[in-house]
């Protein structure tokens, strides 16, 4: 921590316990009934007389404090900021979600029941498919039509598989309506034609007597669907195609052109973007592909080491790995801005969105782990990044208007793991879970000043915050404590008269990998947030060292 921000907080800590003698103490004001979190969330600390436990590692609460800039209102977040991303990898659909109508498995139509009521609690809005990768291979005729004449083919993006198509355009569909959310729909660019695409299009959402909306009747489904979000292609740079930007901005134009409107669907065309810091990209996209498009994608996975080579592990991974992987996801915030800088240039009434579909942590496979591609553990870690990213997209919400976290299960960052039968919610379900209420409300900025938190030589910041008020007037301010050894004691600075109520939520856990299995399933999940005190228009708490916290104040 600089001098400066020490003394500054000292100086402002003074003043408000002097207030508060002043006014005679401070009103309790619990949070919610329940026990005390820290004694519920945390494991017991001891630390000596200078703060330090017996690692030597400072355990004393820091201070900070959070004005919520409630004069400043800002654009609506969208509910397409909340999405996910389910492909044709690993276990990601086949096992994850489908399960065919035989299994033993309850399941509805063959969907697993588990994750369908675990999906439709979390509000998603938009939930995006085939790919990844595996979308510039798929051929959506492979997956119509009774399932036992759909043909086999290879998965040739995720390890050369044998595709049953057992789950294809109908039954991802069925998925979309029975969990409530958007379908984002990644058309082939990679090996398919404008033809294929078009064809698609007309196949589900026509409501002609043409021989593709026929098929689709004779195929089970009557009416046509509603489908929004059209992906032209994916990672067009990379596995899409290895294209370069000025080609792939003239097919992109063609394929647009021919993702039309049927019987008043209304299409919305998402152009495959940048990753990372890949700015031109987005330029050349801007320049000439612009008029064409609602939409332009960023990918960026957080790895710990940032080298795709040697990853680093899920679970059982030191302080320094902590450190660094909260340090690569906060440079999402670095992307977005510069990237919406490119298309502010181009776009100065933000009409075009910037379309986070890809981000998430990628680790590398856990030693003897049964080789499933792609999937991983999901800790409390990834809890803290799914928290830091949704801040960032929350707080960017003017140019960020559809973010996917990659992936929805068994895959990546999911927020569910199975295997057969079993089922388990990972913390990074409940960060969706409890910031759905940032979901169509209006994003407050915020300022925050705490203490810096250090590894080494490398300095993050301790605390990363996002807030909004939603349209009953509730603010909700979502704040995560990035450091793994200490306590937060915030005070919330509203602007407002003084709050009638203050209710909030934690997640936390004993260890920096603590993790949720299928015998343990609770051991990582939200825990009523009590102890806040309020005077005036402040509001204290304190939140547990790697939590993420959401505080309703009405
Ligand atoms: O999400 C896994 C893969 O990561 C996707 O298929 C691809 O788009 C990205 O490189």
């Amino acid at each position: 921590m600089s001098k400066t921000v020490r003394r500054f907080l000292e100086e402002k800590w003074l003043h408000v316990a002097l207030m508060i003698l002043a006014a005679g103490g401070l009103t309790a004001q619990p949070i919610a009934p329940g026990a005390p979190f820290l004694a519920e969330a945390g494991a017991p600390v001891r630390v000596n007389e200078a703060g330090l436990n017996e690692a030597g590692q400072n355990r004393e609460p820091f201070k900070a404090e959070i004005t919520i800039r409630t004069d400043q209102p800002g654009a609506t977040i969208s509910r397409n900021i909340y999405g996910s991303f389910s492909e044709h990898l690993g276990s990601g659909i086949y096992d994850g979600i489908w399960v065919g109508e035989d299994s033993p498995i309850p399941n509805t139509r063959g969907l697993r029941n588990d994750v369908i009521a675990a999906l439709k609690s979390l509000n998603l809005g938009v939930l995006r498919w085939p790919g990844g990768c595996y979308a510039d291979e798929y051929h959506w005729r492979d997956g119509i039509g009774p399932r036992d004449k759909r043909p086999k083919t290879l998965n040739t993006s995720w390890s050369g598989v044998i595709e049953t198509n057992a789950f294809g355009t109908h039954e991802f569909m069925d998925l979309c309506e029975l969990i409530g959310a958007e379908p984002y729909i990644s058309i082939n660019v990679g090996s398919g034609t404008v033809q294929e695409a078009m064809d698609w299009v007309e196949y589900m959402t026509s409501d002609t007597e043409s021989t593709l909306a026929t098929l689709r009747r004779r195929n089970g489904r009557d009416k046509p669907w509603k489908v929004k979000y059209w992906g032209v292609g994916n990672e067009t740079w990379g596995c899409g195609g290895n294209m370069r930007p000025e080609y792939y901005a003239d097919v992109y134009r063609r394929f647009a052109t021919f993702i039309k409107d049927y019987s008043g669907n209304h299409v919305q065309r998402l152009a495959s973007g940048s990753h990372d810091d890949y700015y031109k990209w987005t330029e050349v996209m801007m320049a000439q592909g612009g008029r064409h498009m609602q939409g332009l994608s960023l990918h960026y996975y957080t790895l710990p080491t940032g080298d795709w080579a040697h990853k680093g592990q899920a679970t059982g991974f030191a302080e320094d790995q902590w450190h660094s992987t909260l340090a690569r996801t906060l440079r999402m915030d670095e992307f977005v801005q510069k990237h919406s800088a490119i298309m502010d240039k181009y776009d100065p009434q933000k009409r075009i969105g910037l379309i986070v579909d890809e981000w998430g942590t990628w680790y590398d496979p856990a030693p003897g782990q049964k080789p499933t591609p792609l999937f991983q553990q999901n800790s409390i870690r990834d809890a803290v990044v799914a928290g830091i990213n949704l801040n960032i997209f929350n707080r960017h919400c003017d140019r960020v208007q559809m973010a996917a976290i990659a992936q929805a299960i068994n895959v990546l960052q999911s927020f569910i793991l199975t295997d057969k039968e079993k089922f388990v919610l990972t913390p990074t379900y409940y960060v969706f879970e409890m910031y759905k209420v940032h979901q169509g409300a209006t994003s407050i900025p915020v300022d925050v000043a705490s203490p810096e938190y250090k590894a080494g030589e490398a300095v993050i910041p301790s605390l990363h915050a996002s807030a909004s008020k939603d349209t009953s007037g509730r603010l909700h301010l979502s704040v995560v404590n990035l450091d793994p050894n200490r306590p937060a004691e915030i005070s919330i600075k509203t602007g407002d008269a003084r709050a009638a109520s203050v209710i909030g939520r934690v997640l936390t856990a004993p260890a920096m990998d603590s993790v949720n299995t299928y015998d343990r399933p609770d051991a990582v999940r939200p825990v009523p947030l009590t102890g806040a005190k309020q005077q005036d228009d402040r509001i204290s708490v304190t939140i547990p060292s790697k939590s993420v916290a959401v505080i309703e104040i009405r």
